[in-house]
C-alpha cells in the first residue's frame, strides 16, 4: 500500500466506507457509535452480544455491512482500559487498524477517537495514531511492476475524528509528520539496492535536506586525502565508488551552543573485500549504511519539524569491494588522528570508516554529545538477536537518557560492557592497535575500537546490526527495515537537548 491520506475531522458518522470504534472492556459503545447502533437496529450491540469478543489486547470484531446503513464494515477494537494505555500503545494501535484495513481492502475508513466513558482522547493520543498508521501502511514496491495490480492493495483515506481534531491535526503536521517522513527516508534509504544506492547518490539524498533549512558539507576524495582519512580511505579503495563524508548541520538552537553530534556507519555494500564474506546471505549487506541512514531521517526529522536544538549528522560513505587496488589483510594505515591500525580483516570495515568520522567530528564540531550507529558486528545479533541495540557509552547519563527514552518509544537499547581489560584485546604488535580483536566479545572490542578516537566527548555507540535490517513483522512494520532508531532519537533530542 502507498502512503494512506490522514484527515482529521469531528467525531460523526461516514455515510460509506469502514468504520473503526474502540472499545474498553466494559464493552459500553461510545456516543457516535451507539448512535449508529440505534440506526441498524442493534446491529453492534447483537454482534458483541453473540460473538466471543473480549474488548481487549487489539482484539477486533468485523461486522459487516450493518442492514440501515451504508458502511462496508464496522470494525471494532478491544482496547481493554484505556487508563492503561501508553504511547507506544496508540502507535501500535494505529498499525493494528492499517493492518486489518489493509486486508479488508478499504480505500476510506473513519477511525472514531471516542470513548464511552466521556473522557477525550487528546490531540497527542491522535498524532500518535497517525504515525502509527502511517508505519504499518509502508512498503518498499518501487521495484515491482506488478504492483498496480487489481489485488494489490489500494489506497487508503483515513479520517480520524475526534473532540479537538483541530489541534490534532496541527500537532500532526507541526511536531509528528516530519517524524513519520523521517522514518519512511531512512526506511527506503536502507532498502534501496546498491546499484542504486552507491556513495555519490547516497549524498544526493543528503543534499535534498537543504530544501528544510539544513547545511549540508560534502568532503570528497581529494580533501580526505589531503587531510589523512587514511582509515576511510582504506576501506573505499577497493571500489569504483568514490569515497564521500556528509556532514549535516542543523542550527535550531542558540548560536554557539555546542551541538549533539550523530554519527553513522553509510557502508552502501559490505562484501567484506579481501576478506569476502560467505555468498549466503551476503545482499543484506546493502543495508550496511543503516547508521548513515538514520542518522539522514533524524536530521530529516528535526529540520521539518523545526527543533530548537542544533545538531551535526555526520556519516562515511563507501563501498567495501575486493578490487585489484583494495587494501590488504596485514596493511597498515594511518587513520585521521594519527593512531595506526593493523587491518587484520578487511571485513571489520566499519570501524575503520567511523573511526576517522568520529575524530573529524570531535576535533571540528565539538560537540557536546557523540551518538554513533552503526551495522557494526554480527556478534551483537548473537548477544541481543534483533530485539535490542547493543549499547556501548563512556557516561552514566547519557547511557540512562537513551535507555529510557528507547522504552518509550519501544526501540530498547542493552547496555554492554566496556573496560581496559576488554580494550587490551586490539592491541597489536605492528601498530597502535589492530581492527579486530578476535571471536570472543566481538561487539565489544569493535566498541572499544571506536573508544580509541572519541578522547573525553560523552559518547554513546549503538550497535545496530541486529535491528536496522531483516526487522521482525510487527503492527508498525511490514518492510525489511524498520527504521529502527529515528524515533527514539528524536525523543532523546526533545527531552534532553531541545529547549
Ligand atoms: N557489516 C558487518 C556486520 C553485520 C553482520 C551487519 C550481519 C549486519 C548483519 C560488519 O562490517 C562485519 O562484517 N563485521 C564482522 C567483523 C569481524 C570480521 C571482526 C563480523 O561481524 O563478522
Ligand atoms: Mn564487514
Ligand atoms: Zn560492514
Amino acid at each position: 500500500m502507498s502512503d494512506p491520506s490522514i484527515a482529521f475531522a469531528k467525531p460523526e458518522l461516514p455515510a460509506t466506507g469502514a468504520l473503526v470504534v474502540l472499545l474498553a472492556e466494559d464493552l459500553v459503545l461510545p456516543p457516535t457509535a451507539a448512535a449508529l447502533d440505534e440506526k441498524t437496529g442493534g446491529a453492534l450491540a447483537r454482534a458483541i452480544a453473540k460473538s466471543a469478543f473480549k474488548a481487549k489486547g487489539f482484539a477486533a470484531l468485523d461486522v459487516l455491512a450493518p442492514a440501515g446503513c451504508d458502511l462496508d464494515r464496522v470494525l471494532l477494537i478491544g482496547l481493554g482500559k484505556f487508563g492503561d494505555l501508553v504511547e507506544k500503545d496508540w502507535l501500535k494501535l494505529g498499525g493494528v487498524v492499517a493492518g486489518k484495513l489493509a486486508d479488508a481492502k478499504a480505500t476510506a475508513a473513519t477511525l472514531l477517537l471516542e470513548r464511552a466513558d466521556g473522557e477525550a482522547i487528546v490531540p497527542e493520543r491522535a498524532a500518535d495514531v497517525a504515525l502509527g498508521v502511517r508505519m504499518r501502511a509502508w512498503t518498499f514496491d518501487r521495484y515491482k511492476s506488478k504492483k498496480k495490480d487489481e489485488d494489490a492493495p489500494k489506497d487508503l483515506a483515513l479520517t480520524l475524528a475526534l473532540a479537538d481534531h483541530s489541534a490534532a491535526k496541527k500537532l500532526w503536521k507541526a511536531r509528528v509528520e516530519p517524524v513519520s517522513d523521517g522514518v519512511a527516508l531512512t526506511r527506503e534509504l536502507i532498502c534501496e539496492p546498491a546499484n542504486v544506492l552507491g556513495t555519490e547518490d547516497f549524498t544526493k539524498r543528503c543534499e535534498k535536506l537543504e530544501k528544510l533549512g539544513v547545511e549540508v558539507e560534502v568532503l570528497g576524495e581529494k580533501e580526505l586525502k589531503k587531510a589523512g582519512w587514511n582509515a576511510l580511505l582504506g576501506v573505499a579503495q577497493g571500489s569504483k565508488r568514490p569515497p564521500r563524508v556528509v556532514i549535516m548541520r542543523w542550527n535550531g538552537g542558540t548560536e554557539g551552543e555546542a551541538p549533539i553530534a550523530f554519527v553513522g556507519k553509510g557502508v552502501v555494500f559490505d562484501s567484506g573485500g579481501i576478506s569476502i564474506k560467505p555468498a549466503a546471505g551476503m545482499e543484506d549487506m546493502k543495508g550496511d549504511m543503516g547508521g548513515a541512514a538514520v542518522v539522514t531521517g533524524l536530521i530529516h526529522a528535526l529540520a521539518a519539524r523545526k527543533a530548537a536544538v542544533n545538531v551535526v549528522g555526520a556519516i562515511g560513505l563507501v563501498e567495501n569491494m575486493p578490487d585489484a587496488g583494495a587494501q590488504r589483510p596485514g596493511d597498515i594505515v594511518t587513520s585521521l588522528s594519527g593512531q595506526t591500525i593493523e587491518v587484520i580483516n578487511t571485513d571489520a570495515e566499519g570501524r575503520l570508516v567511523l573511526c576517522d568520522v568520529l575524530w573529524h567530528v570531535k576535533e571540528a564540531v565539538k560537540p557536546a554529545a557523540i551518538v554513533d550507529l552503526a551495522t557494526l558486528t554480527g556478534a551483537i545479533l548473537v548477544a541481543l538477536g534483533k530485539l535490542n541495540a547493543g549499547l556501548f557509552c563512556n557516561d552514566d547519563t547519557l547511557a540512562e537518557r537513551l535507555t529510557s527514552s528507547g522504552l518509550v518509544t519501544g526501540e530498547t537499547v542493552w547496555r554492554m560492557p566496556l573496560s581496559t581489560d576488554y580494550d587490551k584485546l586490539i592491541d597489536s604488535t605492528w601498530a597502535d592497535m589492530k581492527n579486530t580483536g578476535g571471536r570472543d566479545a566481538g561487539s565489544v572490542t569493535a566498541a572499544q575500537f571506536l573508544k580509541r578516537f572519541v578522547g573525553d566527548v560523552p559518547w554513546a555507540h549503538l550497535d545496530i546490526a541486529g535491528t536496522a535490517m531483516g526487522s521482525p513483522k510487527t503492527d508498525l512494520n511490514a518492510a525489511w527495515t524498520s527504521g529502527w532508531g529515528v524515533r527514539l532519537l528524536d525523543r532523546l533530542v526533545a527531552d534532553h537537548y531541545e529547549k
